[in-house]
Order: structure tokens, then sequence, then C-alpha cells
């Protein structure tokens, strides 16, 4: 039997940078957070994926850039679900391409699980909306549940899997972001984002206090984005990523995404706002650091970090679209 097309389609999911962190699940088995987190939906890096369900396949068969892959546990997640759903035994193929500069530094499983969960619902047939693909994108990866939309975006954390996906963040007015990406390292790191955050959650003291933490900071970021305040999302996203990264610290065993040149980006990044140069940045579950600014001053922090680092190291995003289904 030859495979039908209607058995494929193919879906470009962008990636996003967390401004008020996801970290701790609640439910590990269905990614259920303890809190709520707020993303930016970035233009330039994003994977595109072609899923054929393939009657004749005797496991599901994933490949990344061209090359296979071994572990399919978290994309297994995704398609059980999908195959649950459209009532099919059919294993799939998964051929899936990131875009995303070497210089960026960018985890790309959040573009990668949403991608994923676009393009095997429309293979095997489903008319899924966007909050139902949040939900599908999210038993990849948490931070997938938010790559569904364009922008700015909130993670509802609900406490079921019917409740927890993520929808767009209304009435936002600043619209001037850009967002100056300094690779310190691309090495793969050895404490996962789930690993790290289990880990945070069980052992930190100080977890229990981040939950109120992040419920503030939701709040106040939202209030600076729909007031069009840049200086309150810096300073908000800038202190909610230390406070995530701090959890770090006071888990047991310790640990740290943080490498020398992380903290020298900081450092640069301090210099800048000394001199009158309006920047803060951001760091996920890895030593990259992403400078939070605005158009008119890419040039300037650019100038700045190239004393210190090579121009390849460094790349610029703005916020970016969400996901596109494509049918075959
Ligand atoms: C620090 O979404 O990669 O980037 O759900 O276990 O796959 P899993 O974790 P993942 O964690 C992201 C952690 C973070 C913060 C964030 O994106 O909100």
């Amino acid at each position: 039997m030859t495979t039908s097309v209607d058995n494929t389609a193919s879906a470009i999911a962008h990636t996003n940078i967390a401004l008020i962190k996801y970290w701790g699940k609640a439910n590990e088995k269905l990614t259920i957070p303890y809190t709520g987190s707020i993303s930016l939906t970035l233009d330039k890096f994003y994977t595109k994926t072609k899923v054929t369900f393939d009657s004749q396949l005797h496991a599901d068969k994933l490949f990344v850039n061209g090359t296979e892959q071994t572990n399919l546990k978290k994309a297994a997640r995704v398609l059980n679900r999908v195959r649950q759903l459209a009532d099919t035994n059919s294993f799939a193929k998964i051929e899936s391409e990131n875009f995303v500069p070497t210089s960026a530094g960018f985890a790309s499983s959040a573009s990668a699980f949403a991608a994923l969960a676009g393009a095997s619902a429309a293979a095997a047939g489903l008319e899924l909306d966007k909050p139902a693909l949040s939900r599908l994108a999210r038993l990849g990866s948490g931070s997938a549940s938010r790559s569904i939309f364009g922008d700015f975006v909130e993670w509802l954390p609900g406490d079921n899997d019917e409740n927890s996906f993520a929808q767009p963040l209304e009435n936002v007015t600043l619209t001037d972001i850009a967002v100056v990406a300094v690779k310190v390292n691309a090495h793969q790191k050895t404490i996962s984002s789930s690993e790290g955050m289990k880990s945070s959650a069980q052992t930190s003291p100080y977890y229990a206090e981040w939950q109120n933490v992040v419920n503030r900071d939701i709040v106040n970021l939202k209030h600076a984005l729909t007031t069009n305040n840049f200086s309150l999302f810096g300073q908000i996203s800038e202190a909610n990523a230390m406070r995530m990264h701090a959890l770090t610290l006071s888990s047991l065993p310790p640990f740290t995404y943080f490498e020398p040149g992380t903290l020298e980006v900081i450092n640069e990044v301090q210099d800048l706002r000394a001199q009158g140069i309006e920047c803060y940045y951001t760091i996920d579950a890895g030593p990259n650091v992403k400078i939070l600014t605005q158009t008119a001053n890419i040039p300037l922090i650019k100038d700045q970090l190239s004393k210190q680092f090579s121009p390849t190291k460094i790349s610029v995003a703005h916020p970016g679209p969400g996901i596109e289904v494509i049918k075959h």
C-alpha cells in the first residue's frame, strides 16, 4: 500500500524566550507546572517539522537535521496522544529541521515540540484549535505550549490536562522589543531543564516563595506590557531570571547553569546601563545570555559586546509569529 498524501503535514513553530520562568512541574507525566509563565516568541529561530503517518512502519522514526534520533520519549508523548485522538495505530516518520543560527545558543525544544504538535495533529487529520495544540505541545515540553502563539504569551498553569495551556497576552502596548543573544557556550547542558526543575522543586528551601514571586511578577509584567513601560518590563524580567537561578544555587546538591562568560555578559549589561543605554538580561537553563532592549540601542550594544565577544556569537531577534501548519 502506498502512503496517502493526506497522512502528511508540516508545521513551522518559532522558539520563545521566557520572561517569567516556568521552573517546576506539579504533574510530570502531563507537564502541569506549579506556576504560570510569560514568554516572547522570536522571529529568527524556528523549527520546521514534517510528519507522515504510515501503516507500514513498525515504530516511530525521528530525524533531526537529517540525523536519526534514538531518544523518542518526549516525542512519543505527543504522538501517542495524537494516535489516541485520531483513533489510529499507525506509527509516524518525523523529519525536523532546526533553523537556529549557531550563534544564538537557543534551546530548540520549545519550537521543536510545538512544530511536532501542529504537524502530527494535521497529518492525523485532526482539526485542533490553538489551545488544543498548546495542550498537545505541552506534553512534549512545557515551554513548547507557548510557541503555538506569536509575540507575548502566557501559559496558564491550570491543574489538569484540559486547563493547562498558553494564550496570547492581550492589550500589549510595548511593541519595540529586541533581543540580543550572546552565545557563551554551545555544549549540551549536563543537567536538563526537567532534571533541574525537579531538583529545585524538591530540595530548594526557597521553592514555596518562588511560587509567590512568580504570581506577583506575572501581574507586574502584564502591567508593564500594557502600559508600554520598557524599564519596568526589563527590571521584572531580569529579577525573575535571577530568582530562578537562585533556585538552582539553593538546591541540594547545588548546581548552576552559569559559566564565566555568563557573568561577563551580565557585567557588560550593567556597564551599558551605567552609560545610559537601557538593557536587561535574562538567562534560561543554560549559560547563554539574552539581552532585552529596544531597537535604537542594538548598534550600541553590539559595539560594546564586540570588544569581548566575536560577532559570530551575537545575534539579534525580534518578536515572532505563532505556528503555521502546512497540509500536503
Ligand atoms: C528555564 O520546557 O525545556 O527555559 O517541560 O521539562 O521539557 P520540560 O522543560 P522546558 O523548560 C524550560 C525552562 C526554562 C524556563 C521557561 O522556558 O519558562
